[in-house]
């Protein structure tokens, strides 16, 4: 099997521009104005891939994706024009072909329902998710650890609202342990939560969650699966897409094992309408969108970016990206001239290639393209012809869509949801328990009432005072664990190993462990450490909460 996929060449074959497979985890761009090429030339990329055993991810944005999954026909409008450019490019093995596909859709729709459960996201990306305060961030990781602390899975929607009510109840107990935790918080907490719910993310929440394994895929062929994910309607909630999309990778990051430099990747992921990812988003997302590509390469994950402006993309993102081709841009405006300028600067220059000028001048279905040498540096930028795919171009009908969805490998795993007893159950049933018990006690006699009520009192503070005790020294011992094998790790392994604890899922054990010390030193007098915020009430736990979630934001 080749070792690279052919993108194409210059006029009569000279000068082929191929991807090296050993190299394309360093990551890419396709850009260009629209209706210059990218879609094809990612579709070219894509079956490359999926022809050499590498599965792939592609967030579908206009539903042209979906044409990868059936061949060409030689009735297609495209046909002719394909040909001929397969033969200009020197490409005599191109030919009408699908692709093995799956498809997924968060609203499950178009495709297999993709899920996942609270815990598993974390207080930190869902914060980000629902757009929160810093306040409400802290009182939303407190909602988690609490949930961790009392055995209440928080797997759906239904499961966080039933567990910030409870948090509402309690808000004047909690505030005494854990800082401000103020019902007007709780309350900003629901009302995003509940327009959350509108935007369709109930489906996103839930049970069977994703197994990736499910996406790194071949089939009986050896052929890597595409994984088409319909976008068109997350479009409409960019904050979701970019939140899941960011997900997605963490979750990778920390299921894959470090490979390296493997000879082809493990999974090469394709974001169109990139912009949507860096648009608005906070410095903490983009830190953490950043860090995230830096680090993920070495799992063997590659990441390319589609997008219209290659000013779109954060320098810190831009500069990871090795592989590039450079579809035609206009040059009309002040802004449409800066990017035109950035664009050739980020080449590797070729003698006699006036690359701005050649940027304004490119064909459709021609591009810039500098890809990554054997030896790592980029190539000399080369004027190119993109060579065409053997797939559809273009969108599949709603009946061929269905037809692939019932034939898939994936079958029926994910289609029906299941609500298991989770914490909205589990609070549910102890509301009803507390109202019977209080029926119970107003049968008895008024005496017995306050007795019992001050036993119960003085039990429930017993029992509050023993989790406490318990839970700092569990989490003692789990913070003595962790730091030897971190100690172990940062010995073994390259510095990045070390920030791989940073992942958004690990936030909401870390910052339970951490805001637990803390509550051991408020309860026990242990320390001393910014007592003098907790009485100016400013919410000890509150800030260090936020502090944390900085820090892990940061990478620690
Ligand atoms: N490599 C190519 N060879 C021949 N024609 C192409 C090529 N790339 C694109 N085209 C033509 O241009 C049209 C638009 O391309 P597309 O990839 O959808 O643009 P974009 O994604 O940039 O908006 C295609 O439908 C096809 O007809
Ligand atoms: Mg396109």
């Amino acid at each position: 099997m080749s070792d690279v996929i052919l993108i194409g060449s210059g006029v009569g074959g000279a000068d082929p521009q191929a991807l090296q497979l050993r190299l394309a985890n360093r990551h890419g761009l396709i850009a260009g104005a629209t209706g210059t090429g990218k879609t094809v030339t990612l579709q070219r990329i894509v079956e490359g891939f999926s022809a050499a055993g590498v599965p792939c991810f592609v967030a579908d944005v206009k539903g042209d994706l979906a044409g990868l999954a059936m061949a060409g026909s030689a009735t297609a409008k495209t046909y002719a024009a394909f040909s001929a450019r397969a033969a200009e490019v020197g490409d005599t093995d191109w030919r009408s072909r699908d692709n093995p596909t799956q498809f997924w859709d968060l609203f499950g729709e178009q495709g297999h329902p993709i899920r996942t459960t609270a815990t598993e996201m974390g207080p930190l990306l869902l914060s980000r998710l629902l757009d929160l305060s810093e306040a409400q961030e802290g009182v939303l990781a407190i909602a988690f650890h609490l949930a961790d602390e009392e055995g209440l899975p928080l797997i759906d929607l239904g499961d966080l609202q039933a567990m910030l009510a409870n948090v509402a109840g309690r808000a004047a107990e909690l505030t005494t342990t854990y800082g401000n935790v103020t019902k007007q918080s709780v309350g900003a907490i629901q009302r995003a939560l509940l327009q959350l719910r509108s935007q369709g993310a109930e489906h996103f929440f839930g049970e069977p969650a994703l197994d990736l394994d499910d996406f790194i895929a071949v089939d009986d062929k050896g052929r890597g699966v595409v994984n088409v994910l319909a976008a068109d309607k997350l479009m409409a909630s960019p904050q979701l897409y970019a939140t899941f999309l960011l997900w997605l990778l963490s979750e990778l990051f920390e299921a894959l094992p470090e490979v390296g430099d493997p000879d082809k990747p493990k999974l090469c992921f394709f974001f169109d309408e990139a912009h949507l990812l860096f648009d608005n988003a906070p410095a903490a997302l983009l830190t953490k969108i950043e860090q995230v590509v830096r680090l993920i390469r070495s799992k063997g994950v590659g990441v390319y970016f589609i997008t219209q402006n290659p000013l779109d993309i954060p320098d810190k993102v831009a500069g990871q990206l090795g592989n590039r081709v450079q579809h035609a841009l206009r040059a009309f405006t002040p802004r449409d001239q800066a990017a035109v300028r950035a664009a050739a600067e980020t080449f590797r220059p070729r003698p006699g290639l006036d690359v701005a000028a050649a940027i304004t001048e490119l064909k459709v279905g021609e591009a810039l393209v500098s890809l990554l040498q054997p030896d790592g540096s980029p190539a000399p930028v080369a004027r190119t012809l993109i060579a065409p795919p053997g797939s559809r171009v273009g969108p599949i009908t709603p009946e061929e869509r269905r037809v692939l969805i019932e034939t898939d490998a994936i079958g029926d795993k994910y289609d029906q949801a299941v609500d298991r007893e989770s914490a909205e159950e589990m609070l549910a049933a102890k509301t009803q328990e507390s109202a019977a018990a209080a029926a119970e006690s107003k049968a008895a006699g008024a005496a017995e009432k306050t007795a019992a009520a001050q036993a119960k009192e003085d039990a429930r503070a017993e029992r509050a005072r023993l989790a406490v005790e318990r839970a700092v020294q569990r989490d003692q011992e789990r913070a003595e664990a962790a730091a030897r094998r971190e100690a172990q790790r940062a010995q073994a392994n390259d510095p990045w190993a070390k920030m791989a604890t940073s992942a958004a899922r690990s936030a909401s054990s870390s910052i339970g462990r951490q805001v637990a010390n803390e509550i051991g030193r408020e309860v026990f007098g242990g320390g001393t450490r910014r007592r003098s915020s907790a009485s100016s009430g400013g919410g000890l736990i509150g800030s260090v909460a936020r502090s944390i979630l900085g820090n892990l934001l940061r990478g620690r």
